[in-house]
Parts: structure tokens; C-alpha cells; sequence
């Protein structure tokens, strides 16, 4: 996908990884940002259009059309502009395309604001891991 000012692309796991780390972990290693499930998963990154990966996230495909995103960040300089929402968008159009029906997530506490704009909702699970709240929300794909 491609507009004027940025494109979305599928990306090797790896690139994600200093995007996470700087954006999400920065108090923790680099290293632990990496999951083990990174190579069974799906990577899309969103550029610039002078090349500069500015938001990623991961994609998890759990069996019957269930699927997770995971470590979804902006560049702190370009969050509020609308990236995240072009690669959300991009990402439940992606599910929707490989007949998911459900598209998940642990979300921060503090982006569920963000996800209720998409038509997730909270379930019940809450959980404290890594210094943060999460709760998991759904949409119905
Ligand atoms: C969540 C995140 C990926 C969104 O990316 P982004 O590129 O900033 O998103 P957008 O610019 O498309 O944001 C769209 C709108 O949501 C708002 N928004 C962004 N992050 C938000 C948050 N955490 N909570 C509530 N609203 C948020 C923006 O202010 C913007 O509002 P506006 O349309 O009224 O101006 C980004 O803020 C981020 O990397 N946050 C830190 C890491 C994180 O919390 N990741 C999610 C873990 S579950």
C-alpha cells in the first residue's frame, strides 16, 4: 500500500526489532524485545517515503482464524500523525482478506482509547507485565 508520504510493506521480523526496543522497552536490553515467536510471524512495517521506518507491528496467526497483533509502535517523533492508524487499518484489512474472525490483542491500558476508535472491546483478563497494565481486547472481524 502506497500514498504520497508514506508505504506499508511486509517486513522480516528483525527490522521491527529497534523500533520496539526504542519505542516500547527502552528501559529493558535490546535483546529482549525479540520473541521467540518472531519467525512464525507476519511483519509490516510503514516508511517514509524517503525510506524511514517510522511504525510497525507484528501479526500472529493463532488456528481457526484467530489472529494476534503484537509490539505495535510508532517513532516517538512521528506518533499523532496518523501512521498507526494507516498500519491498524492496514493490518484488520489484512485479516479480513485471509477470512479471519477474530483480530486480538494485549493492550496497554493506556491505548485502549486508541483500539475502541477501531471497534475493539475489553474482555475481562487484565494482567501487569513488564511495568505495564494490559487487558486484552477483540474485534470481530
Ligand atoms: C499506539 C501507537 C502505536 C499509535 O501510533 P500513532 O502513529 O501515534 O497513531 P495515530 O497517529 O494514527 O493516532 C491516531 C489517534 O490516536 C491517538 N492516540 C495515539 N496513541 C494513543 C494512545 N496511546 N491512547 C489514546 N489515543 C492515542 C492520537 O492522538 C491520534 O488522535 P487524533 O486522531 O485525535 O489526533 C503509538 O502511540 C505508540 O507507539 N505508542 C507507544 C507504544 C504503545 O503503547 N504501543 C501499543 C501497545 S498496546
Amino acid at each position: 500500500m502506497r500514498t504520497s508520504n508514506f508505504y506499508i510493506r511486509k517486513i522480516p521480523g528483525n527490522l521491527t526489532w529497534p523500533l520496539r526496543h526504542r519505542v516500547m522497552y527502552p528501559e529493558l536490553s535490546p535483546e529482549s524485545v525479540i520473541l521467540e515467536e518472531d519467525d512464525r510471524g507476519m511483519h509490516f512495517g510503514l516508511f517514509s517515503a524517503d525510506d524511514r521506518l517510522w511504525s510497525v507491528i507484528s501479526l500472529f496467526r493463532h488456528g481457526d482464524g484467530y489472529y494476534q497483533f503484537r509490539k505495535f509502535a510508532t517513532d516517538t517523533a512521528q506518533q499523532g500523525k496518523g501512521y498507526g492508524s494507516a498500519l491498524l487499518s492496514y493490518t484488520i484489512d489484512f485479516c479480513r482478506k485471509e477470512n479471519g474472525r477474530v483480530l486480538w490483542c494485549n493492550a496497554r491500558t493506556s491505548a485502549t482509547s486508541f483500539y475502541k476508535r477501531y471497534r475493539f472491546t475489553e474482555t475481562d483478563t487484565t494482567f501487569f507485565k513488564d511495568g505495564h497494565d494490559f487487558v486484552i481486547m477483540e474485534l470481530e472481524l
